[in-house]
């Protein structure tokens, strides 16, 4: 591993530049283990991400989820270039808005119509406006794992400051299998919701048939229901979390993975709810920016000719289990939990509890030999080859043999003596 000369650089110089050092707070350095990971990346090819220093890492956080294909992947290169050498935005509307549209259609249960979103917060945002424009209600039932920036949301999660308070009371979670919370909820804003908006699936499957119930409930109601894809949309299924689970939305919400890593997300749905964006305000200047539905039109494409997503399931499926039976055999407590295509590295002190000082150390060991593991969950992508795979658990192995040290180490309480960098940092909570 080079010296991370070049990162220690940069990062000086953002220190008194940038607030909060990066424009997402997950991939900003507190988020990782700082001191020891790179804090800039410079490219990508395939699987493979280099940072600022020359360093090598097979990657596992996909810039977040967005890069389903892969980084710098040339279908996707190409389609971006054609389009560039024509333009990037018009005064009037382009046919990539219409084509794009036609193709989203064809792939995603239930999209009669469809419009276009920079980000996933900006689709998800327009679903809730739209949900309470059609019902004339203000309240939302919330369930998912968070990461929309906006009011509506942020408002009930820790970072709500700058936040007008009255919005707090607009949204409440219920609980995922948990039908009896959602009747709850529905009881005490009685004729009060305008709609359920969730992700239908984080890692664990829906049981008892809790989305059709879901969905029985808020229509019982006069709610929608909407569904946040904006991780499992291309990445559970080409059809997205509606196609795997058999259980259509009122309205969804996409971004990441659509455009494998160019700023687009979507909504889609019915007509008699989707018509509401002929009256509501959303619209932006960027909206039919034509570079990401370039892009947009290429990963469809892939999706559509080529097995990505089951790609991604089998080798998700070899990563979680033999990543679970080396730790086992060592005798570490360190668990990748969830589904092949969405898991998390759990690292558990002797007390069970998830420990942040530990999965910091791990991550210190697996980075340091050539694998990035990321905050959030554990990403594949269509370039990731069985010989990543293989690699990544033979450093994962050798990782969690240092590790077998550190189990001694928590009683001697020196697991901060071996950590070089920060423990990482949670964004927030809710
Ligand atoms: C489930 C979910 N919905 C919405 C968003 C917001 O997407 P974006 O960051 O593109 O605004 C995120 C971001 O991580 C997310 O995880």
């Amino acid at each position: 591993m080079k010296p991370m000369k070049n990162s220690k650089n940069l990062l000086r110089r953002a220190k008194d530049l940038i607030p909060a050092l990066s424009q997402t707070f997950s991939k900003g350095p507190y988020s990782y283990v700082e001191g020891v990971y790179p804090a800039y990346l410079s490219r990508g090819k395939g699987s493979h991400v280099f940072d600022v220093d020359g360093n090598e890492y097979i990657d596992y956080v996909m810039a977040l989820g967005p890069i389903i294909l892969g980084y710098n992947y040339r279908k996707v290169n190409q389609a971006i270039i054609q389009q560039l050498e024509n333009g990037i935005s018009f005064s009037i509307p382009h046919p990539l808005e219409v084509e794009l549209s036609e193709n989203m259609q064809s792939l995603i249960p239930g999209a009669e119509m469809v419009r276009f979103a920079k980000t996933g917060s900006d689709a998800g945002t327009a679903t809730v406006r739209a949900a309470r424009a059609i019902t004339g209600r203000d309240n939302i039932a919330y369930w998912g794992g968070g990461g929309v920036w906006h009011d509506w949301f942020t408002a009930i999660t820790s970072k709500n400051e700058g936040i007008p308070k009255i919005l707090k009371k607009m949204v409440r979670k219920f609980n995922y299998n948990d039908i009896d919370s959602l009747k709850i909820l529905f009881e005490d804003w009685h004729g009060e919701v305008a709609a359920v908006y969730m992700e239908p699936m984080m890692t664990e499957y829906p049981k008892n048939n809790f989305l059709q119930k879901v969905k029985q409930i808020a229509h019982k109601h006069g709610s929608l229901l909407i569904f946040d894809e904006v991780i499992t949309g291309f990445r559970f299924a080409n059809g997205g979390a509606q196609e795997l689970l058999k259980v259509g939305a009122d309205m969804v919400a996409f971004g990441k993975g659509i455009a494998n890593g160019m700023p687009l997300g979507a909504i889609t749905g019915k007509r008699q709810y989707m018509d509401i964006f002929n009256k509501v305000f959303y619209s932006t200047t960027y909206g039919g920016e034509t570079l990401s539905l370039a892009a947009g039109m290429a990963v469809l494409g892939e999706l559509k000719t080529k097995p990505v997503i089951k790609h991604c399931w089998n080798l998700g499926k070899v990563l979680i289990s033999e990543f679970n039976r080396i730790a086992e055999e060592l005798e570490v407590n360190i668990k990748m939990e969830g589904l092949p295509i969405r898991s998390s590295i759990i690292c558990r002190d002797k007390n069970e509890d998830p420990s942040l000082l530990l999965k910091s150390l791990f991550y210190q060991e697996t980075v340091r030999r050539g694998v990035l593991f990321g905050p959030g969950y554990v990403f594949l992508c269509y370039s990731h080859s069985p010989s990543d795979i293989k690699k990544t658990l033979k450093v994962c192995e050798t990782s969690m043999k240092s590790m077998k040290i550190v189990k001694n180490a928590i009683k001697t309480n020196s697991v901060k003596k071996i950590l070089q960098g920060n423990v990482m940092k949670r964004v927030m909570s809710f």
